[in-house]
C-alpha cells in the first residue's frame, strides 16, 4: 500500500499503480511471480523494487488475484509524457513582458531573460553588465533546464539576430580596465531597468518596447569625458542610435550625449 496505489493520478508515488500492474500482468501470473521474486529495473526515475520472495509464492498468488479483482473494470491510461516547460505561458498571457532568471546559453550563469511581448526577447548578463544577445520569434523553453535539475540551459525559442562581442566586459569600454559592478534592477512598465557602475560612472539601462522593437534607454551619470560603447555583430541588425557617432561598431558619445541615449534594435530581414 505504501509503494503501489490503486491508481496513479499524475505519476507514480513509488511504483506503478495496481491498475497498471493488472494491465501488464493480466493472464500472466507466471510473469508476475517472476517479477515479484526477482524484480528487474524497468522505469526511469524510480527506485528499484525490493524482492518480495519472503512473502512466499502462495501469498503472492493470493495478492495477484486480489489485484485483479480490485482493479476489475478500471482502464489503464498511461500518464502523459511531460516534454514542455510547465512555466511556459500560453494564449494572451504570452503577449505581455516577462523577466526570468534561468540558465541561458552562451552567457554567464547570472543572466536574465526578458521578453517585451513574447516574440522579441533578450538576454542581459549581470556579470558583464550588458545586453548579451537579442532574438525574435518567441521567448524561452525552460524544459531542458527544469528537466536536468538545473544542470542544463534553457532553449531560446526563435532566432538570435544580435550578439555582443564575447570577450568584452561591458558595452562601455572602460578606460582603466575597471570591472562593471551590477547594482540590481527596478521594474518600470513591467520591464527591467538594470543599474550598474563602472568606476565612478553610474549607468541605467531601461528595456523598452517601441512598437515591437527592443529599445535600450541608457543613462549615464558622472561621465567626465567621451565614452565608447562597443556594439556587437550588427550584420543581421538594424540599429538606430539616438546620439553619438558610430565608427567600426563603436558608438562614440560625449559625456553630454551619454547622459541619455537610446539604442533600438530590429532584425534586418523578417526572420520566421
Ligand atoms: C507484495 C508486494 C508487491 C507486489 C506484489 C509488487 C508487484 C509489482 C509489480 C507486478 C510491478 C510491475 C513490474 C513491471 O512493470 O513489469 C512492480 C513494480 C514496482 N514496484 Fe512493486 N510490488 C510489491 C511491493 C513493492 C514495494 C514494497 C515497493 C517499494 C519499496 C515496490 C516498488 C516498486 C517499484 C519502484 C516498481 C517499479 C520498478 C521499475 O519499473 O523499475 N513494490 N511491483
Amino acid at each position: 500500500m505504501v509503494c503501489h496505489q490503486l491508481e496513479n493520478k499524475v505519476e507514480p508515488i513509488v511504483g506503478p499503480s495496481l491498475v497498471e500492474i493488472s494491465h501488464i500482468y493480466k493472464d500472466n501470473l507466471k510473469g508476475y511471480l517472476k517479477w515479484c521474486i526477482e524484480p528487474g529495473k524497468k522505469r526511469k526515475d524510480v527506485i528499484q523494487m525490493p524482492s518480495m520472495a519472503h512473502v512466499g509464492e502462495k501469498d503472492l498468488e493470493a495478492i495477484y488475484h486480489w489485484i485483479m479483482a480490485t482493479t476489475k473494470g478500471k482502464k489503464y491510461t498511461p500518464p502523459k509524457e511531460t516534454n514542455f516547460d510547465p512555466y511556459m505561458l500560453t494564449g494572451d498571457a504570452t503577449k505581455r513582458p516577462r523577466i526570468q532568471r534561468i540558465f541561458l546559453p552562451d552567457t554567464s550563469p547570472a543572466s536574465i531573460a526578458v521578453t517585451i511581448d513574447g516574440n522579441h526577447s533578450l538576454c542581459w548578463d549581470t556579470v558583464s553588465c550588458r545586453l548579451r544577445y537579442i532574438w525574435i520569434g518567441g521567448f524561452i523553453d525552460g524544459f531542458p533546464y527544469w528537466k536536468s535539475n538545473g544542470s542544463s540551459v534553457a532553449k531560446l525559442t526563435g532566432k538570435v539576430y544580435y550578439r555582443s562581442l564575447p570577450k568584452l566586459n561591458s558595452g562601455f569600454v572602460s578606460q582603466n580596465d575597471e570591472e562593471p559592478k551590477f547594482n540590481g534592477y527596478n521594474i518600470i512598465d513591467s520591464l527591467p531597468v538594470f543599474s550598474y557602475s563602472i568606476g565612478s560612472i553610474e549607468v541605467t539601462e531601461a528595456i523598452q518596447n517601441k512598437a515591437g522593437a527592443i529599445t535600450l534607454h541608457i543613462k549615464v551619470t558622472n561621465a567626465k569625458s567621451e565614452l565608447k560603447y562597443q556594439l556587437g555583430d550588427l550584420s543581421e541588425t538594424n540599429l538606430i542610435h539616438s546620439n553619438g557617432r558610430l565608427e567600426n561598431g563603436v558608438l562614440i558619445l560625449t559625456a553630454k550625449e551619454a547622459a541619455s541615449f537610446k539604442l533600438t534594435f530590429q532584425p534586418k530581414k523578417i526572420i520566421k
